[in-house]
């Protein structure tokens, strides 16, 4: 019998449609190395933030970036980004991250100083015996792996989002978030052509994630 082979599962989606809850769920069950690309914007974000530079400040952002040691730390079935040898924190989800991060993700120079190393992740994702990667963000199936074996996009009315990220008790301006995301040049939040998209408004978490697991657990026994 052939091996099963090594399959990129992309879920992309604004502010809490479900991404990462659903990654989550997808990685435990397949064995799937888990890639949250938002944690990354986050962490390069407060370590901006930290170092005094302001997203309008292109000079300082390059020179910060030029500075930065990217590496990864696998923790279970999650892949960790480290800065100088360090893992983020919670500071990471602060409202002030909150409010900067968007403005920093705009900036192209701070998405290709981010590209190899999220491709990167399939490698570390083979090396340590996974079946798979599944990484979420914005622009996975658009940009960073655009022939993944299945390309999923989350969509949630917005009022239901900013329900379920105050349920979390999380202060986060989800839309205005949205509006940055969706409108920048580089890499904008949209649904790819031939992704498949999926509308969670009404769904339940256990909903979404067997309309995303079907076609894979088919894929992964043929
Ligand atoms: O969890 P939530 O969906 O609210 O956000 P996130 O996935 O943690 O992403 C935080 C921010 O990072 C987004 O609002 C985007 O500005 C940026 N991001 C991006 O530009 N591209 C990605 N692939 C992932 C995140
Ligand atoms: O990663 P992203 O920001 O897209 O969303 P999430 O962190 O996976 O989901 C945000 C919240 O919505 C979590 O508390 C999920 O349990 C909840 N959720 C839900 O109530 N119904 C869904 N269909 C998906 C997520």
């Amino acid at each position: 019998m052939a091996s099963s082979p090594f399959i990129i599962v992309a879920i992309d989606g604004g502010a809490a449609s479900g991404k990462s809850s659903s990654s989550r769920t997808l990685s435990e069950r397949f064995n799937l190395l888990h890639v949250d690309t938002g944690s990354f914007y986050r962490a390069i974000t407060a370590e901006l933030l930290r170092r005094g530079v302001k997203a309008a400040d292109l000079a300082g952002v390059r020179a910060a970036l030029a500075d930065l040691r990217l590496g990864t730390l696998v923790e279970g079935r999650s892949a960790r980004m480290q800065l100088g040898g360090r893992i983020a924190g919670d500071e990471i989800r602060s409202g002030e991250v909150n409010d900067h991060v968007s403005h920093f993700a705009a900036i192209p120079e701070v998405r290709t100083a981010l590209l190899a190393y999220q491709r990167g992740q399939a490698d570390v994702a083979r090396e340590r015996g996974f079946r798979g990667l599944v990484m979420e963000g914005r622009d996975i199936g658009s940009v960073i792996f655009p022939d993944a074996t299945f390309r999923f996009f989350l969509h949630a009315d917005p009022g239901e989002r900013a329900r379920r990220r105050a349920n979390e008790g999380q202060q986060d301006s989800i839309a205005e978030r949205d509006r940055i995301d969706s409108s920048r040049k580089t890499a904008p939040l949209a649904c790819p052509p031939g992704a498949v998209s999926i509308d969670s408004t009404h769904l339940t978490l256990a909903e979404v994630v067997e309309q995303m697991a079907r076609p894979i657990a088919e894929r992964l026994t043929t």
